[in-house]
């Protein structure tokens, strides 16, 4: 795994636009895996502006997201469907049948995580996944469990999770209870993992991810085994390290 350190949430941004506008540029039809959260709002903004500013051509490229909240339409102002599109979808020249998400909607969760690995092989696989960190050091929904899942499924979120992302919501009532989201295993397929973390409240879940023992109770710990993760972390997030 290669760290890169940083003082700021605005270097560490900078840092993870640079190595994502870097495959961009090398491998303009790359699939992406994307993230939501507040980590990686500024990566956004970061490539908006690289698009506007030099051209940073998203035209050829694809997206699957990571994940999405059960029972919440596309359009809901608080779907992760809705939060990518206003947050770069429809800032940059990426055609939006080139964009993918778990269907919160599904009235068959196993039909639809099937679905959705379907897409993401038919495309050639992610070149390069981006992930947030959970406190408790989930990546994508996949919360500490007994066994890493290997493919898109539905997960029931933890309390703390609930009450962690309860910020998006009017209250912690209005948060979904479950997701789908791509499995530890379909991450971990990816070519490429930038995992980016900011904030005192995930220094522990890094140190625990980086330093800790690979296990399931820590399910970003298996990233560790992958042979190209690059972890950007700003100064908070890195006190343990
Ligand atoms: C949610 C998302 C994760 C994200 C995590 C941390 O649970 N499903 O993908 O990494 O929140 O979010 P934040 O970046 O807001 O701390």
């Amino acid at each position: 795994m290669r760290i890169i350190f940083t003082d700021t949430y605005k270097k560490m941004s900078e840092e993870a636009a640079k190595i994502i506008a870097g495959q961009l540029w090398i491998k303009p039809n790359s699939v992406l895996g994307l993230a939501t959260g507040s980590t990686p709002v500024e990566l956004y903004q970061n490539l908006v502006w690289l698009y506007k500013t030099v051209g940073l051509d998203f035209s050829q490229a694809t997206s699957f997201n990571l994940d999405e909240y059960v029972g919440l339409a596309e359009d809901d102002p608080q779907s992760y469907h809705r939060f990518m599109h206003e947050n770069l979808f429809d800032h940059v020249n990426i055609r939006k049948d080139h964009v993918f998400f778990p269907n919160g909607l599904a009235a068959d969760s196993v039909a639809e995580g099937e679905r959705y690995e379907a897409a993401i092989t038919a495309a050639g696989g992610i070149d390069m996944q981006l992930l947030g960190i959970g406190r408790n050091a989930h990546i994508g929904f996949n919360e500490p469990a007994n066994a890493f899942t290997r493919m898109t499924h539905k997960v029931a979120l933890k309390e703390s999770t609930i009450a962690a992302n309860a910020r998006f919501f009017a209250s912690q009532d209005d948060v979904p209870r479950e997701a789908m989201s791509m499995g530890i295993g379909t991450i971990f397929r990816a070519r490429h993992i930038v995992l980016l973390a900011s904030g005192a409240e995930k220094a522990e879940a890094v140190r625990d991810a980086v330093m800790g023992a690979i296990t399931p109770t820590v399910p970003a710990s298996i990233l560790q085994l992958h042979p190209s993760v690059t972890l950007i972390v700003d100064q908070e997030a890195g006190t343990l390290l």
